[in-house]
């Protein structure tokens, strides 16, 4: 059914400890310091930002790869964090992934046939032939021919293999996908097909899709929700169209202000990103964007903002909330 809540996050956050070396201390990594969202069946959410803002820690965490260090992860009405055993089998099932790198996700000694069969062996119990005959349903679905059965991954071009990663993550009839960026590796031709195919797939099965990319333009092409994350923050967050025709926070607007206009007679304001992206070992103190904010005064330096709503969106910014933020001019 769709609009059905299959996943929420609570405040989500994963640290890690690294260093600790002879002549080094440890140190806390935040690579996910706080993420509140809900993943709604046939909808999807897309999370936006640089590298190293946390985009793959969080995917880790919604395909229970990874434990988060603290908050709330409920899938289909169950408590993620507190499963166990069968349970938690049952759950993973739910929840699969497509990698960016689709020359590195399949295992070059398995034909397709073998690759998208395995989840069912694994996990079902299922003839060889009913298993055959799903594996040669979901590859017709996904656009891949028959003799293909029989091919190894190296056989076939970036596209179709990201196609066979799709069938695979497919079999078990999950109630979300994770995409993390999973057509940045493809050529641009190549990525409409399969953005067009992930779009017919989501129709088609009710899928729930958490999405993850850099690319701007491909956000705005799929998605119903965003989320803009910087430094492992969630920075600005709301519908698809508020946060394209109206990004309030420095952050989002500089992004935006780099990407290719859809609408090229709205005048945005433009926004340099200057300095460097600060380390995550050692993220400035109150609001993380305020080295490189140009709206920055005292207390963005020292008191990190609340996620708050405004105007339709949810934006974490004292300069949003105290209405010190310039208007955007209409051209
Ligand atoms: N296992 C780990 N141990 C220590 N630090 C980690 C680990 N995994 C991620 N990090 C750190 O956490 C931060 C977030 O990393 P993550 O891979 O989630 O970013 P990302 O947004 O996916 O980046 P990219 O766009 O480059 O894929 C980075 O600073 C990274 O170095
Ligand atoms: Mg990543």
């Amino acid at each position: 059914m769709s609009g059905r809540q299959v996943l929420s996050a609570t405040d989500l956050k994963r640290y890690y400890e690294v260093g600790g070396g002879l002549f080094s201390r440890t140190a806390t990594v935040k690579a996910v310091d706080g993420a509140s969202f809900t993943l709604t069946a046939g909808k999807t959410l897309a999370v936006v930002g640089e590298s190293g803002c946390g985009k793959s820690t969080l995917a880790r965490m919604v395909t229970l790869i990874e434990r988060p260090t603290s908050g709330s992860l409920v899938l289909n009405g169950v408590d993620v964090t507190a499963a166990k055993g069968e349970t938690q089998r049952k759950l993973r099932q739910s929840v699969q992934i497509v990698f960016q790198d689709p020359y590195g996700s399949l295992n070059p000694r398995q034909k397709v046939g073998t690759i998208l069969e395995e989840p069912l062996s694994i996990n079902r119990k299922r003839s060889a032939a009913e298993r055959r005959a799903a594996a040669e349903a979901m590859m017709a679905r996904v656009g891949l021919r028959p003799e293909h059965y029989e091919r190894y991954p190296h056989m076939f071009s970036g596209g179709q293999r990201q196609r066979i990663a799709i069938a695979r993550a497919l079999m078990l009839n999950p109630d979300v996908v994770v995409l993390d960026e999973p057509v940045s590796a493809l050529d641009v031709s190549i990525q409409a097909q399969v953005l067009n195919l992930l779009a017919d797939l989501q129709q088609e099965f009710d899928l729930a899709y958490l999405f993850i990319s850099h690319d701007l333009s491909v956000v705005r092409h799929i998605a119903d929700e965003v989320i803009v994350m910087y430094l492992g923050h969630p920075v600005e967050q709301g519908p698809r169209d508020a946060i394209f025709a109206n990004p309030q926070h420095p952050y989002t607007q500089a992004l935006l202000s780099a990407t290719p206009k859809a609408d090229p007679t709205r005048r945005r304001l433009r926004i340099k990103l200057t300095g460097e992206l600060p380390s995550p070992l050692n993220p400035p103190s109150g609001c993380t964007f305020n080295p490189r904010c140009p709206y920055a005064n005292e207390r963005c330096r020292v008191e990190p903002p609340a996620m708050l709503p405004s105007q339709g969106s949810r934006v974490a910014c004292h300069a949003v909330e105290e209405g010190r933020m310039p208007r955007e001019s209409a051209a």
